[in-house]
């Protein structure tokens, strides 16, 4: 039988399979490097020097973020607990065990824990919780279910863009005072009308010009 095609058209398929499959690895690499967490640091969870989990102190025991974060509603950060806190239970509390280990360490040595930073902006982005927290924007819209975390995690980006979308929209996540640190909070059918309201009387005006968050 004669041949259709020369013998060196055996080569095609596989250039254009090879060409094919760098094209795929460039692609690959860009949505990684833009969408990944490790682009955004949604998903950073470093580990920590004691394993605190919120779910059990928060989901289970029922705490309040602000026996611990006490900074919150008062001052621009919100905060991490000296071990101080933990220890008005934990002198009782299981102090033998071996999870606790550097906690009990801490304190007989007064050393500050080294709790491990999670979420954190640059320097030249200026940020307060005080402000935000009067408005009743609650923990959860920026930092997630945290009461279901055995280990924090960054759930949003905390990029511009994102402080931005909140900033000319901010109706969906405004609450009442009582809900703020409140989790899976569902809002009403009547949260336009509500945040509306609060809008108003508050006179909120989330900054979109550069000088409000570049200071
Ligand atoms: C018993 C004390 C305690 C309570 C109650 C508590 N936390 Fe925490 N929180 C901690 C400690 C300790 C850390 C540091 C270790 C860690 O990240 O797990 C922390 C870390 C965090 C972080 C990460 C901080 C960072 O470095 O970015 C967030 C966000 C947070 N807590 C939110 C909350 C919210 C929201 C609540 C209430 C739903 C809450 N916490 C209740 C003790 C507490
Ligand atoms: C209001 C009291 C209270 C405070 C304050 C408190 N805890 Fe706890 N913690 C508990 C209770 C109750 C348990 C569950 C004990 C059990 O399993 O029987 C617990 C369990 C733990 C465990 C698991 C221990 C184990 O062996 O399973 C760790 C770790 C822990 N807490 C760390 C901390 C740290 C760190 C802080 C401070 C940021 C803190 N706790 C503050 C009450 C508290
Ligand atoms: C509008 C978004 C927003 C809300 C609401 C919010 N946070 Fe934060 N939180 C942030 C950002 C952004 C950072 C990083 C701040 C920085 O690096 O300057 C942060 C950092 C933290 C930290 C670690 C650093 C610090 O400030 O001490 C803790 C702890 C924390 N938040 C707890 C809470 C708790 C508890 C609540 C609710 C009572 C809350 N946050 C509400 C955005 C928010
Ligand atoms: C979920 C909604 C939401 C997100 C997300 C959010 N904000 Fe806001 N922010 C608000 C609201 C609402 C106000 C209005 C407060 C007022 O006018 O009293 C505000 C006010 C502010 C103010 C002015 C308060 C003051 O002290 O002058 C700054 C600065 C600010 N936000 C920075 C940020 C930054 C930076 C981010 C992102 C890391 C961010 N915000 C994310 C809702 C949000
Ligand atoms: C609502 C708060 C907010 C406003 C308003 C804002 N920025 Fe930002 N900006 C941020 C935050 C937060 C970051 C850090 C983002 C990150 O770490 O990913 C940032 C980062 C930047 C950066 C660093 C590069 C980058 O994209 O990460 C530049 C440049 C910048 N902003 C310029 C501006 C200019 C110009 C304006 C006015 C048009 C502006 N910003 C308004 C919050 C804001």
């Amino acid at each position: 039988m004669a041949q259709l095609f020369p013998k060196r058209a055996n080569a095609v398929p596989r250039l254009l399979l090879t060409g094919l499959g760098l094209f795929l690895v460039a692609l690959v690499a860009v949505i990684w490097y833009y969408f990944s967490p490790w682009y955004t640091d949604v998903g950073y969870a470093p580990v920590q020097p004691v394993p605190y989990s919120h779910k059990q102190h928060v989901g289970d025991i029922g705490m309040d973020c602000r026996y611990c974060h006490t900074g919150v509603e008062k001052s621009a950060t919100a905060m991490v607990p000296p071990t101080q806190t933990c220890m008005n239970c934990h002198t009782l509390v299981k102090p033998s065990s071996k999870k606790l280990a550097a906690l009990k360490q801490s304190w007989d040595t007064r050393m500050p824990m080294g709790w491990v930073r999670v979420h954190k902006l640059p320097d030249y982005a200026y940020f307060d919780h005080s402000a935000h927290l009067r408005a009743g924007v609650g923990c959860e819209s920026c930092h997630g279910t945290v009461s279901e975390m055995d280990v924090v995690t960054q759930r949003q980006p905390l990029s511009m863009g994102w402080c931005l979308e909140c900033h000319r929209n901010p109706e969906a996540h405004l609450r009442p005072q009582s809900a703020i640190t409140a989790m899976r909070w569902k809002a009403p059918p009547e949260q336009a009308a509500f945040a509306a309201r609060v809008i108003k009387e508050l006179n909120l005006r989330p900054p979109t010009n550069c000088s409000g968050c570049h200071r």
